[in-house]
């Protein structure tokens, strides 16, 4: 399945210049849907993966079947404020200012195996931020999914001692 095709990319949006990849329209066709988690679980069939871990909120959509496909459990890491029991803070840089991902203090056992899944990866920051809180927590991170990869952002730039898997490319 041609995956591009069902992307929809929206101009200029959420400002002049930027090309958004808006994957609603993946969403809402559900045989796309299911082929697209498909394919990218099947990257990382065999592994051993205990636990995948997604960043709120379109890391969610794609994490929380990629767990169910791969038999792993699921564990959100969100915008602060959302989690109740204890939680990691972590702070990171953006390009203008810093952004805060909260993850559960017990979420990762230390050793399990993580697999972390995203809709998009752009500059990395958010895929280096969940990196680290899954590492601070003893996890080990045994994978990096994602539906989209925007290549001329090189948001792989750093991530040599991981293996990284894209379904689409721009
Ligand atoms: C988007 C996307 C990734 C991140 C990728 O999330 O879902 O998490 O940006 O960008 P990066 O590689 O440059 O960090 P966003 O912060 O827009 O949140 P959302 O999923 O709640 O829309």
């Amino acid at each position: 399945m041609q995956f591009q095709n069902i992307i929809r990319v929206i101009p200029d949006f959420p400002a002049e210049g930027i090309s958004f990849k808006d994957i609603t329209t993946l969403l809402k066709d559900g045989p796309a849907f299911r082929q697209a988690v498909d394919c990218l679980a099947a990257e990382f069939a065999g592994q051993h993966i205990d636990l995948v871990a997604g960043p709120e909120a379109r890391g969610f959509v794609i994490g929380a079947p990629m767990a169910y496909a791969l038999g792993a459990g699921f564990v959100p890491i969100r915008k602060p404020g959302k989690l109740p029991a204890a939680v990691l803070h972590h702070e990171y840089s953006l390009e203008y200012g810093v952004d805060a991902l909260e993850i559960h203090q017990d979420a990762i056992l230390p050793g399990q195996k993580v697999l972390i899944v995203d809709d998009l990866l752009a500059t990395g920051g958010t895929t280096k931020a969940v990196i680290s809180m899954v590492e601070q927590l003893g996890g080990e991170v045994v994978g990096l999914g994602f539906l989209i990869e925007l290549l001329f952002l090189h948001g792989r730039t750093g991530l040599d001692n991981y293996k990284v898997k894209s379904l689409v490319q721009y």
